[in-house]
């Protein structure tokens, strides 16, 4: 399948997109997200790939939506067509975990990008940040929410209300990225952290990735009780059979997927 915004490649279990627009940082524009969208839909539906990356460039993962794109919309454009709602959301719809690799800038609708993925791993040159207050709007695709859950109220105030950018090292204190990685071994280490995923239960791992995310939907304790029933049907796995026997045998497991 051939993309105008993106580059898509298998690296053994892995899906790897790298958005590919270097002229304008990559901004999003309607292609991209279009193409990014047909993307995840074929490597969910490829039962060799196990998990993905979505990244950037060295200077960009993405520097938000596509301002040249939206600047003429008038209100009825916006609402009419949801934007910028479609499209956008195909990454957390996404059940193979996706991993945000990002180098450089990550900032509107390019840091909700990266907060939509399921982790982030971060060059020591990524910046995030909501700069959207700046042009006189607000974030459309989760800045204001997802930030705020990922950093707490003050620092996602400070940063929607002034568009203040955060270095990775402060990402990182605030909980944002799980860890920093050298720039030149960000693509590397993403692929083998999302490698050493795709060679675990791909059931069981959907079944964490899912209870992680229930964690942002519900009480504590419906939580606890919906992770509760999905440990125990972990137990209907052939997965877990295999994973514990291999423990008390002290050899690999070689998960099936079942
Ligand atoms: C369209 C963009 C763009 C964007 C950069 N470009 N960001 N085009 N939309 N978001 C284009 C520039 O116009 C320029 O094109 C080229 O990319 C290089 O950018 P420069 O500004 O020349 O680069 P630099 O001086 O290095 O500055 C980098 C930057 C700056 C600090 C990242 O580009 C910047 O501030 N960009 C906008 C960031 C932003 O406000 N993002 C939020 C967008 S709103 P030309 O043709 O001039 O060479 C948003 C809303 C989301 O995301 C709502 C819901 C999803």
């Amino acid at each position: 399948m051939a993309y105008e915004f993106i580059l898509v490649e298998t690296r053994g279990p892995v899906g790897l997109i790298t958005l590919n627009r270097p002229k304008a940082l990559n901004a999003l524009c309607a292609g991209l997200i279009a193409d990014l969208g047909k993307a995840l839909d074929d490597m969910e539906a490829d039962d060799n790939i196990g998990a993905i990356v979505l990244t950037g460039s060295e200077k960009a993962f993405a520097a938000g939506a596509d301002i040249k794109e939206m600047s003429g919309k008038s209100y009825m454009d916006v609402y009419l067509q949801d934007f910028i709602t479609k499209g956008w959301e195909r990454v957390t719809t996404c059940r193979k975990p996706v991993i945000a690799a990002v180098s450089g800038y990550a900032l509107g609708g390019g840091c909700e990008m990266a907060m939509m993925c399921d982790f982030i791993l971060a060059a020591e040159t990524a910046k995030f940040g909501q700069p959207e207050i700046t042009i006189g709007t607000i974030p459309g695709a989760g800045g204001t929410q997802r930030l705020t859950r990922f950093v707490g109220k003050s620092k996602a105030m400070e940063m929607n209300l002034t568009g203040r950018i955060m270095d990775a090292e402060e990402a990182e204190r605030a909980g944002l990225v799980s860890r920093i990685i050298p720039a030149t071994e960000l693509i590397s280490e993403a692929v083998a952290t999302a490698e050493k995923i795709a060679g675990l239960s791909r059931p069981v791992v959907m079944m964490a990735k899912e209870c992680v995310n229930k964690a942002y939907e519900t009480t504590l304790s419906e939580g606890v009780k919906f992770e509760r029933r999905v440990f125990h049907s972990t137990f209907a796995t052939e997965d877990q059979k295999e994973g514990m026997a291999a423990f008390v045998e002290k050899r690999t497991p070689n998960f099936k997927n079942r």
